[in-house]
């Protein structure tokens, strides 16, 4: 029998003229410039990857999907598809109005007519969709303090797919996957959705699915949005390409798809194998904790490790994919091979290993071994070159506290000191040299400090994303902004706080700049500790008070610090 799946699946383009002529008339058109996110559905919309749908989902459609899985034709579709936008743009929006979609470049990739427009209750979205109104759901968090607070809904009419500069020959539509599977006569095609490097027990259950299914296998990981924290799509690619290899040849084929995840487990999976059965493929590998999105706040999982699994074997046969449960594969140090956990018989005289994905980290943070029976050494390579350890990568001191308190005396030593250890470039973000070269327009009130603290801090993370070690020494009396500063370097490397806690009245008895003098007697405003406030760092990695300390006891009291958090070498 012929795959059912092999004939073509819709699509939303419009056909190369008049695509060409649609673009010069979206021109005029009222523009919304689409997120990282929705530039994701609108590629999976416009090439069939999220059939049946025909555009962002309009309010009808949106409750039936919300409320039970389904479009309002009653079409089973368990996730929300819809175009987000502030209020500010839905107000200049009627319904009916024809709008063009573009990305962040500004370049047309379609255009949507408005049909519905409406303000979502995003409580009773989280709770529906995603099990809980946590912000502790990455998707959760993203409704609540991302998306826009309006919804659009209404057909797409498709110009032009994103443009991709990267791995263009492993990106392939649903038609042309399915164009494929036709050609190499591929009737049965088991799916393998991924976010994750690969390492040997996915490949040992990847090829046992395979197998079982007696089907060819399609490695299929997820190249758009995943879970905030996961390995770079980048790194993930090099790392898929190793493990190629190790399956016979011309049995398994890897393209990349460019979904935005959501992570909501359960609805997540049946959504997954509507988009691969949309790519041609005839079964789906669903694991334990199919798409999980870590623990809630209560530090509890929010959905059972099998859920995902029971959800789609109720839907299996009106989706039309068939679901290959995922065995939780365990390695028999004894047989020296992976094994289904639940199918070793001898648990008790045997000996099981296996690594955890934190495990994997810390590991590979430690630089310490990782074995042949987990991973391939190719792969491992890659991650190192990728992930070195902490010793390795780049990180922030990041100094703050009063005027005078000693900041810039200390991180100047500290500069010195780290340089004589060499190894990383150092750079030195020192409140007055920031204030001449990046911020020199900038006065003291509140927002100009946050300005001055933001350019700072994206900077500082440029220089940890890339491997140096950025000092800085402003006072940043604003705990937001600190904390803004310190997530956007902690995803790149470490960041450590330094409160110099030197007391006001110390720094203005010391008075080096004369600039206490002048704040007393009103001829500097706003002036910190003074006449504006300084929120003291509640959990600081250290705390120093340079009153009776020399300045190189203190900056010697940083390194330990920095070598206790595994940044320096001991
Ligand atoms: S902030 O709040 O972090 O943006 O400040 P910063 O860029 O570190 O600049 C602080 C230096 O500017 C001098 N100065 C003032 N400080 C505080 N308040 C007022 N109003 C003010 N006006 C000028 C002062 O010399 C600070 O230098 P440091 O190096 O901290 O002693």
């Amino acid at each position: 029998m012929q795959n059912p799946h092999s004939a073509p699946v819709p699509e939303l383009y419009v056909s190369y003229d008049s695509a060409q002529k649609l673009k010069v008339e979206a021109g005029e058109l009222v523009s919304h410039d689409l997120t990282p996110r929705q530039i994701c559905d609108v590629e999976l919309l416009m090439n069939g990857g999220f059939a049946p749908l025909k555009g962002f989902l309009g309010q009808a459609d949106y409750d039936g999907v919300v409320e039970n899985m389904r479009l309002a034709d009653g079409t089973l579709w368990p996730m929300p598809i819809t175009l987000d936008v502030s209020e500010a743009f839905a107000e200049g929006i009627e319904e009916g109005q024809d709008i063009a979609l573009r990305d962040q470049e500004g370049v047309i990739l379609a255009t949507m007519t408005v049909t519905d427009k409406w303000v979502p209750d995003k409580a009773r979205e989280a709770e529906k969709v995603f099990g809980a109104d946590d912000d502790a759901h990455p998707a959760v968090n993203y409704l609540h303090n991302q998306a826009g607070n309006v919804y659009l809904g209404g057909p797409v009419t498709g110009i032009t797919p994103p443009m991709h500069y990267d791995f263009k020959a492993r990106r392939s539509t649903p038609n042309e996957l399915r164009a494929f599977f036709r050609k190499m006569g591929w009737r049965r095609v088991v799916a393998f959705q991924t976010r994750n490097p690969l390492h040997r027990a996915h490949q040992e259950l990847t090829f046992r699915a395979a197998k079982e299914a007696q089907a060819n296998l399609l490695i299929h990981p997820v190249v758009g949005m995943t879970k905030p924290g996961d390995v770079d799509h980048f790194t993930r690619v090099r790392c898929y390409e190793a493990v190629l290899d190790k399956y016979p040849a011309a049995t398994t084929h890897m393209s990349l798809l460019p979904l935005a995840m959501r992570m909501a487990g359960p609805r997540e999976a049946v959504w997954h194998g509507l988009i691969r059965k949309n790519h041609g493929c005839t079964h789906f590998i669903v694991g334990r904790d199919h798409a999980g999105p870590g623990k809630n706040s209560q530090g509890e999982d929010f959905y059972g490790p099998y859920d995902a699994q029971d959800l789609f074997r109720e839907h299996a046969e009106e989706m039309g994919i068939e679901m290959v449960p995922f065995k939780h594969m365990v390695y028999v140090q004894e047989r020296a091979q992976y094994e289904p956990n639940d199918e070793i018989a001898d648990k008790d005289n045997v000996t099981i290993l296996n690594i955890s994905g934190t495990e994997l980290r810390r590991r590979l943070q430690e630089g310490l071994e990782i074995p042949d029976w987990f991973s391939f050494p190719e792969v491992v390579k890659e991650l190192r070159r990728t992930r070195p350890p902490r010793s390795k990568q780049g990180f922030t001191v990041f100094f703050t506290g009063f005027s005078g308190s000693g900041k810039s005396t200390i991180a100047n030593a500290l500069m010195v000191k780290l340089m004589e250890m060499g190894g990383r470039p150092v750079t030195l973000l020192d409140g007055d040299i920031v204030r001449k070269n990046l911020s020199s327009e900038l006065g003291f009130s509140k927002e100009h400090r946050d300005l001055n603290i933001r350019r700072i801090g994206y900077v500082a993370s440029e220089i940890t994303k890339n491997g140096g070690i950025a000092i800085c020494a402003p006072i940043a009396p604003y705990a937001t902004t600190r904390r803004a500063v310190r997530e956007e370097i902690e995803a790149h490397g470490a960041f450590c706080e330094v409160h110099v806690a030197t007391p006001l009245e110390e720094c203005e008895a010391r008075d080096r700049k004369g600039l206490y003098k002048l704040a007393r007697e009103g001829k500097i405003k706003e002036f910190t500790g003074i006449s504006d406030p300084y929120d003291e760092p509640k959990n600081p990695e250290l705390r120093l008070d340079t009153t009776n300390t020399d300045v190189d006891h203190c900056a010697h009291q940083v390194l330990l610090k920095l070598e206790s958090m595994g940044l320096i070498a001991g």
